[in-house]
């Protein structure tokens, strides 16, 4: 147990910094063994007037301090203070210089924060608090400073030097070392530094921006990828051209540099101009990567490209507003794909995962506001609450706002604010200004943590033609927040007539009609909204585009739910009446079930998958989307006590009577969709295709046809791209054929042992197969050559697809399962906290199960709390969930 805790830091405590760096010189000299940090801060106090200088107080963790100077004078040792986690001293002038030199150990950071070695180059990660493993500094983002970095190092090992910003000069030393100098023109926070030192092939391409100005694209990796690199940088033109189309921001330096690096916590870095990927997040060809490989690389590119202005340009002042940079550009990054795809597909993907991951975390124990109010370790702050939840509540406001206000918002905003570290209340300001609006109560969405319940009921009147909508809002507790106030709630609707056309809407009281669809403002706990005229009894389609994050109850019968699913006109409502009406039928069949009897299904469900497989006019990505049933984690999330096995059982079972009682159509519309044969496009209609035929390849193999078996095969042999590849090696994987998932696991095992991204897709099929003896072949893989536990991707792929993906096995009723992760958790802690800590998420559910697994999940949580050495990132949601 740790003897002393970690101190919990408090929005409200927040202090403008006593002093400011002005300009940040840095020299780096790498060797093997360690690094030499040579630091020259140009600094001041921050106040103006005479009064006695405060004391200087500087972070700085794990590093060993070498030397203080104070405009040039060296410090004796009395002097200042060190302790683990700052360096103290008293300047005695109000602008001084600092220069301070550390030592610090890159090839021995498996935390992989701060100065880092992966594989054979030398990278950094500095947000959130990691350049304070660098050098002493003012780690805090509302410290913005002009940095001029040089890297010194062998010249045949790390021939590529690289920082932020425009490279300067470069030159020889003595002994095969070289160097470069940087310098970044745009004054920032230390989160945002970056440098580079490895052996690294370049991509090189352009752009010219809106005003004619020709920028330097270029993208580094390892030299055996670069061939996967194109898509990459096509998404990053494209981002470019889209990010001055549609909000106007063009950008601001000459180059613009992206590298690929194999050890990442996360998916990438925003660093001004020097954006670090985790290679997941680049590499993409058709041969190696799927299509959701595609799309992720295209979304994180745009992602980080979008910082540039919604986090670099204009940045956080504090950490608690981590969403003002991470919520806008989520929805950035949502549109700009909206925008290049199917917006109805993005959307449904991005609900789906909200609703099954986002609302388990604010439903469960670290459940916490879009903008915190406190936190012990910030690296637990990068959640979905922040960046989905967040981009939510900005997707709200463009919604309530209308688009072409919002852009006048952000204008105002990226204005008034460019090169100032910001809060959220600036974001809401400038929204407000520029359109003269009030948003005091749409900003509880940042204050207020939950999912908000929204219960409508309805009447229709024949005598008076009227039809009312008597919405409801409650918001459950969360810790810390017994009570809630009504949200504005932006709900887009519709009603429907007889035949599913929409309806003229007239609210009673307005002079005006609101035309067939409209977005009620629900504000009050409990309002009426009163539609006249109203010819005949409608249907209301709800909550469309899911237009607030919020549980929608209304008593939709399952007749109610059919006519939606196949006459709504609006797309995502559609695939949300399927969705529900999967979801009522599961959780029909999971009680029946439980009390012993036998199942039949409903068969309007499978009349909607027929009617949908039936209608070719229907984009195929949304015939996917229709037929994948909810998914185990989205009816775990739903139930008020999940029965983990009922849930799996019936799920399965559903599908497998869905795949016999359809198989005549489905094969229809497998042969119809063809295979690809040796040509590949990633664009959205081929993309669509593939997902289809996919998920049918995936019924079809319930069928255990023999057909099906050779097909899949056949597929497995003959793809000619990873997405179809990996589509039959998964059917396979969880199909009974033994002998053929054998053959195919260790062709493919064989075929890409050198290629890292592709083992990981390898290691996660098999992790995350349902079957059962899950653990005992997690625990196999663990031990094969490829695994390392020092790589996030690889304790993603296994222990990560584990425990989120494999709940039948996770939840295994010894808790085998749970003590498993557990002890990885333990061995992480020491090696990677914030990967340790992320882990921990599926035992933090443990409120969700029954009282065998309850004891079981916090005896694991219990034992980890024990551990000497806890990290404060394992200890803080630990502790929490236990609390
Ligand atoms: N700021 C990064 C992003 O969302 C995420 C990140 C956070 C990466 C912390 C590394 C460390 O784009
Ligand atoms: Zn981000």
């Amino acid at each position: 147990m740790r003897t002393e805790q970690p101190t919990t830091i408090h929005l409200t405590d927040y202090k403008q910094p006593d002093y400011l760096i002005d300009e940040t010189h840095l020299t780096f000299e790498l060797f093997e063994d360690h690094a030499l940090v040579h630091s020259r801060l140009a600094m001041r106090v921050n106040a103006d007037g005479e009064g006695a200088l405060p004391p200087l107080v500087l972070h700085g963790q794990e590093l060993m301090l070498q030397s203080v100077k104070l405009d040039d004078q060296s410090l004796a040792a009395d002097a200042y203070q060190v302790d683990e986690n700052s360096l103290t001293l008293q300047p005695v002038a109000r602008e001084f210089e600092l220069a301070i030199t550390t030592r610090i150990e890159p090839q021995n950071n498996t935390a992989l924060e701060g100065l880092y070695k992966s594989g054979g180059m030398f990278c950094t990660q500095c947000e959130a608090e990691g350049f304070r493993k660098i050098t002493y500094y003012l780690d805090r983002p509302d410290v913005m400073s002009r940095f001029t970095t040089t890297v010194m190092a062998k010249r045949d090992a790390y021939p590529v030097l690289l920082s932020n910003g425009n490279l300067i000069t470069s030159g020889e030393h003595e002994g095969g070392r070289h160097w470069a100098t940087w310098e970044d023109p745009f004054p920032k926070p230390a989160y945002l530094f970056a440098l580079v030192a490895g052996d690294l092939y370049r991509i090189d391409d352009s752009f010219t921006t809106m005003s004619g100005r020709e920028v330097e694209l270029r993208i580094y990796v390892e030299p055996e990828n670069r061939e996967q690199c194109g898509h990459a940088m096509d998404s990053l033109k494209r981002s470019m051209r889209w990010d001055e189309d549609v909000y106007g921001r063009e950008y601001d330096l000459d180059i613009f540099m992206i590298v690929a690096v194999n050890d990442f916590n996360m998916g990438a870095m925003e660093n001004k101009g020097l954006n670090i990927f985790n290679s997941s997040c680049v590499l993409a060809h058709p041969d190696t990567a799927t299509d959701a490989a595609f799309q992720r690389v295209e979304a994180v590119v745009a992602h980080e490209y979008f910082h540039n202005w919604s986090g670099n340009r204009v940045t956080c002042r504090d950490w608690f507003q981590l969403s003002l940079k991470e919520g806008f550009t989520v929805f950035r990054d949502a549109e700009f794909n909206a925008d290049m795809n199917s917006r109805t597909v993005k959307r449904i993907e991005d609900v789906t995962f909200l609703r099954a991951n986002q609302f388990a975390e604010d439903a469960g124990p670290m459940a916490h506001p879009v903008r915190p109010d406190s936190f012990i370790e910030i690296s637990n702050f990068y959640t979905l609450t922040i960046y989905e939840k967040g981009a939510e509540v900005v997707r709200m406001l463009h919604t309530l706002l209308g688009a072409e206000r919002f852009r006048k918002g952000t204008d105002l905003y990226f204005d008034r604010h460019d090169g100032q570290a910001v809060t959220c209340d600036d974001f809401i300001a400038a929204l407000e200004d520029a359109n003269g609006v009030d948003f005091t109560q749409f900003k509880r969405w940042y204050s207020q943590a939950g999912t908000p319940v929204l219960q409508i009921d309805s009447r229709y009147d024949a005598a008076t033609s009227t039809f009312q909508l008597l919405c409801r809002q409650s918001c459950p507790a969360t810790p810390g927040q017994p009570e809630k106030q009504p949200f504005v709630i932006p709900m887009r609707m519709a009603l429907l007539d007889g035949e599913g056309r929409e309806m003229p809407l007239q609210l009673a009281g307005e002079d005006q009609g609101r035309g067939t669809e409209t977005v009620l403002a629900v504000t009050e706990a409990e309002q009426l909204f009163v539609f006249e005229n109203v010819t005949e009894e409608p249907l209301p389609s709800l909550l469309r585009e899911f237009s607030a994050p919020v549980k929608l109850v209304y008593p939709y019968s399952r007749d109610d739910r059919v006519f939606l699913a196949m006459h709504d006109p609006d797309g995502f409502n559609r695939w949300e009446a399927a969705q529900s009406l999967a979801v009522d039928v599961l959780q029909g069949l999971i009680q029946i079930h439980q009390a012993g009897r036998p199942l039949l299904l409903d068969q309007r469900l499978l009349e909607v998958h027929r009617a949908v497989l039936e209608d070719t006019a229907l984009d195929a990505a949304m015939v996917a989307e229709i037929l994948r049933l909810p998914s185990e984690a989205y009816l775990i999330e739903l139930a008020e006590v999940a029965d983990v096995d009922a849930i799996h059982h019936v799920r399965e079972w559903v599908r497998r009577e869905l795949a016999t009682g359809l198989t005549e159509v489905m094969w229809t519309r497998f042969r119809q969709l063809g295979d690809d044969g040796s040509s590949y496009s990633a664009d959205a209609e081929s993309m669509a295709r593939r997902s289809l035929r996919n998920t049918l390849l995936g019924y079809l193999m319930l069928t255990e046809s023999s057909e099906s078996l050779s097909a899949c095969v056949q597929q497995f042999v003959e793809a000619g791209n990873m997405t179809d590849r990996q589509a039959a090696l998964v059917a396979l994987v969880n199909s009974p054929h033994e002998q053929q998932k054998q053959a195919a696991l260790d062709e493919f095992a064989q075929r890409w042992s050198d290629y890292p991204l592709v083992m990981d897709q390898w290691f996660g099929i098999q992790a995350s197969s349902p079957l059962p003896g899950g653990l005992e072949r997690v625990q196999a893989l663990m031990s094969h050559a490829a695994f390392n536990i020092r790589n996030p991707n690889k304790v993603r792929a296994v222990i990560g697809a584990f425990a989120n993906q494999n709940l039948a096995n996770f939840h295994r009723a010894d808790g085998e399962g749970y003590r498993f992760v557990a002890d990885q958790i333990i061995e992480l802690n020491r090696l990677n906290p914030q990967i340790a800590s992320r882990m921990l998420t599926p035992l933090t559910r443990w409120r969700k199960f029954d009282a065998s697994r309850q004891a079981l999940m916090k005896a694991e949580l219990t034992r980890i709390l024990a551990c000497e050495d806890l990290s404060a990132d394992v200890y803080e949601v630990v502790s929490k969930s236990l609390a």
